[in-house]
């Protein structure tokens, strides 16, 4: 199929268009629209995949239908519409393995719960589906749906094994909901957002192609149902961290224990509340090329967690809790026998002997590098926006300026970036 003849975005002085250039010009483009309401936010998609350069191609599935009509998808495309995989004409002029094959990417635009559930078990009962299973090229999904069907543990396996399959997500959103009165996560990301994630499949980032396993927030460690041990992390390092590495084109699987903060849009997350749960998250999410572990993950847990609330004894003294030591998972990583990452990054939270203790946990932990912060109530960095860290690693010492999380996150990232790229003997 020939490249895009659509009109550019920019305009020259003798009145022709100048030709899209970018991460998706003349990338064909395989669009897949489900059956959703957020169906109607596919047109915009179309139109500004086309002003990049990219032609595109559609498929209604029938439920789409009920939401937008072919001939809409049609003329925007201007390359057809393709709606029923027994449809002799569409068969004999491209045929779905053709369809699949003549695209460089498909984009689930919406990705309906029923779509993801039959492109996670190989289902090819209609020509979305078909295509799907027949494509071997970037598959971009866009969920949306409603939050408690994005939230049900079916969903909830889709997900993760598509994810495991390499397929890519945007979104879905937090926000209100077309159902009146709801609101959640299940909002279809924006076109826009759509066309970003599209861009980084094309090699729009400096980790394109890489996947960035991260830990933030603390752990909670229970000692029976209502009491637990926590810490004071926000997560707000970690979850920027993981943020800046997809906005750099990652795939970036962030395991966060309890915390607050929205995930990350384009990241895909793993809720777990102790430390043993995070290091089964982290394990399952190797390989990867790179691993930053800013947890405040619990260093212990009580031996054995009561089954019932303890109660206060009259006159009797306080329970004595039995400790024992979690797993570490950041030496776990670091000492991986057969999946150690390129990269890994640990934090060093102290309030003591901060330059010491970093370099120790270099050493003890199999780290590359070690990113030391001061966390003494005066510095404000439990819970606040801005952080003062160092930098250390075999090769010496950095110090970096007080600067908001997400800055230091953006640093770290671009500093991740420039390591992988370099060749292995070059680092640390
Ligand atoms: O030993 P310490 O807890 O100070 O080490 C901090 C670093 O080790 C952080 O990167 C943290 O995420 C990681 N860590 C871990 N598993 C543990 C304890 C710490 O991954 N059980």
């Amino acid at each position: 199929m020939s490249a895009a003849s659509t009109p550019g975005t920019g305009s020259r002085a003798d009145g022709a268009a100048a030709a899209p250039a970018g991460p998706l010009a003349g990338r064909r483009i395989l669009l897949v629209i489900g059956g959703g309401i957020a169906a109607y936010k596919s047109l915009d998609l179309i139109r500004r995949l086309k002003e990049r350069g990219a032609p595109v191609r559609a498929i209604l599935t029938n439920a789409a239908q009920a939401f937008v009509t072919p001939l809409s998808v049609g003329t925007l495309t201007g390359e057809g519409v393709f709606t029923d995989l027994f449809d002799l004409t569409a068969e004999h002029d491209v045929g779905h393995i053709r369809l699949a094959r003549e695209a460089d990417l498909a984009i689930v635009a919406p990705a309906t719960a029923d779509l993801m559930a039959k492109l996670a078990n190989g289902l090819a009962d209609d020509l979305a589906s078909t295509c799907l299973l027949a494509s071997d090229r970037p598959v971009l999904l866009a969920p949306a749906m409603n939050p408690t069907m994005w939230a049900n543990p079916a969903t909830v396996r889709n997900v993760a094994r598509l994810a495991a399959d390499g397929r890519r997500f945007v979104g879905p959103n937090a926000g209100p909901m077309a159902e009146r009165g709801e609101a959640g996560l299940g909002r279809m990301a924006e076109p826009l957002e759509i066309v970003a994630a599209a861009e980084r499949v094309f090699g729009g980032g400096r980790l394109a192609g890489r996947t960035v396993i991260v830990t933030s927030g603390p752990t909670h460690e229970p000692i029976d149902p209502v009491r637990y041990i926590a810490n004071r992390s926000s997560g707000k390092q970690g979850h920027a961290i993981a943020a800046a590495a997809a906005a750099e084109g990652a795939r970036v699987i962030l395991v966060s224990g309890p915390v607050t903060l929205p995930d990350p849009p384009g990241v895909l997350v793993r809720h777990v509340e102790t430390a043993r749960e995070m290091m089964e998250a982290v394990t399952a999410a190797l390989p990867a090329d790179a691993a930053v572990m800013t947890a405040a993950v619990a260093d212990w847990r009580v031996a054995a967690e009561q089954a019932h609330k303890l109660k206060k004894q009259p006159g009797g003294g306080p329970p004595a809790l039995d400790l024992v030591e979690n797993p570490d998972i950041l030496a776990t990583v670091g000492r991986h026998p057969t999946a150690r990452p390129a990269l890994v990054v640990g934090f060093a939270a102290e309030t003591d002997d901060l330059l010491a203790n970093a370099r120790g946990k270099l050493e003890r932990k199999g780290a590359d590098w070690i990113v030391a912060n001061d966390v003494s109530p005066a510095t404000g960095v439990m819970g606040g926006d801005r952080n003062t860290v160092r930098l250390v690693s075999r090769a010496g010492i950095e110090d970096w300026p007080e600067l908001p999380k997400d800055e230091v996150a953006r640093r770290l990232v671009a500093r991740i970036a420039d390591a992988l790229a370099a060749p292995p003997s070059q680092e640390g």
